[in-house]
């Protein structure tokens, strides 16, 4: 008797995929990336607008990080989802990307220790008042990162809530959906680590109570806006701000063992980790996997031959972000495999429109 092989359907960075209720005319996703040019009061703006319509041709555009409270802001100049001026000034950005045949989700980012008062006029909070390590933009030039409160058992619960109200807001001002930062040292990784949570309660501890902020938080928010829009992001052995985690691989198949219950969207990947560790994450995750292939901020940028890679070791999508930022038709250059344009770091958080809206698209020679 002869058994046919399954037929593998094509897997390509310009092939489709369904994500939830959305259908990606390709697998290029714009990674988050902060850019710093928000009114006051952490409002959107209409270059913010232009910027993300110019990038519509991604599968999945992810914004910039936005905070979801006062207090969780990181850096001055970024724009927030906790006021209804907030959600309203979004709708520009929002209206203009779908305008240009786009899908957006708003990344929620509480910096959690990673904060100061000069920028919130707020102690920064933290699962324990152990300060990160670096130094923190603020209105008045980077400063030593401030010890930060630590919350009370009792106020832990309202941070978790306020991605999901981040989250409905967002929904409002017309967003596909929300990836909740969970990743880079900021709130909800701070959390996960065991250096920066040296926590006796139930939000400390052992690995179950490591994750227990992350589950609440993500929990709150699929009850808020649905799982097929709620995505999260990890950077799973990251040190980024001075976190470490004794136990990467404990930690996050404990992780991804209640967030698949939870029917995520998504989880969004950062290669912090060694390769085996990756791939244990991949197996254990059922659902979509997004790759960001590179370690961040690293000397490599993620490129076409590290994004086929990792397609072909199992992730569903790939997320470019410094190729993103300086080619606004990052899709078609992959596709005809034109020369890329560098990204200006000059210009990453500050400049206005300069380096911002001033990247052309591909002319032919
Ligand atoms: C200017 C800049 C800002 C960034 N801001 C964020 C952010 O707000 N949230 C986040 O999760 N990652 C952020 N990142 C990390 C990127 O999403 C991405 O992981 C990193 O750039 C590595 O991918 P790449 O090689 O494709 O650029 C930022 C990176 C850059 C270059």
């Amino acid at each position: 008797m002869t058994t046919l092989a399954p037929s593998t359907p094509e897997v390509s960075l310009h092939s489709g995929y369904r994500l939830g209720e959305l259908t990606l005319p390709n697998r290029v996703v714009m990674a988050p990336m902060t850019r710093v040019r928000a009114a006051s009061g952490g409002l959107a703006t209409a270059s913010m607008a232009a910027y993300y319509a110019q990038r519509a041709t991604a599968g999945l555009i992810v914004s910039e990080g936005v905070q979801p409270s006062l207090v969780g802001q990181s850096n001055p100049g970024t724009p927030g989802l906790h006021t209804d001026e907030q959600a309203a000034s979004w709708r520009q950005v929002t209206g203009a990307v779908h305008a240009n045949g786009g899908r957006i989700f708003a990344q929620l980012m509480h910096g959690g220790r990673v904060s100061h008062a000069d920028t919130t006029g707020m102690q920064p909070v933290g699962p324990s008042a152990v300060p990160a390590v670096g130094e923190v933009f603020t209105p008045n030039g980077p400063q030593p990162t401030p010890v930060p409160r630590a919350l009370e058992t009792d106020e832990v619960p309202e941070h978790a809530r306020s991605y999901a109200e981040a989250a409905r807001r967002a929904i409002e001002a017309g967003f596909d959906g929300v990836e909740l930062h969970g990743a880079n040292g900021y709130l909800i990784s701070q959390f996960l680590s065991s250096n920066a949570n040296l926590r006796t309660d139930r939000y400390g501890g052992s690995v179950q109570g490591r994750i227990r902020f992350a589950v609440e938080a993500a929990s709150a928010t699929v009850e808020a806006i649905g799982a097929s829009r709620t995505g999260i992001r990890l950077s799973p052995d990251g040190t980024f701000w001075g976190v470490a985690e004794d136990d990467p691989v404990e930690l996050y198949t404990a992780l991804l063992g209640e967030l698949a219950d939870l029917g995520l969207a998504y989880i969004h990947v950062e290669a912090t980790a060694d390769e085996p560790t990756l791939l244990a994450l991949r197996r254990a995750w059922p659902g979509t996997l997004i790759m960001n292939p590179v370690l961040p901020m690293g000397p490599d940028q993620t490129d076409r031959a590290t994004a086929d890679r990792w397609l072909g070791l199992g992730a569903d999508l790939i997320s470019f972000g410094r190729a993103f930022l300086a080619n606004p038709d990052l899709v078609e250059r992959l596709r005809i495999g034109a020369p890329l344009t560098p990204a200006d770091e000059t210009t990453y958080y500050q400049g206005g429109n300069q380096g911002y809206l001033t990247y052309p698209t591909y002319q032919h020679p």
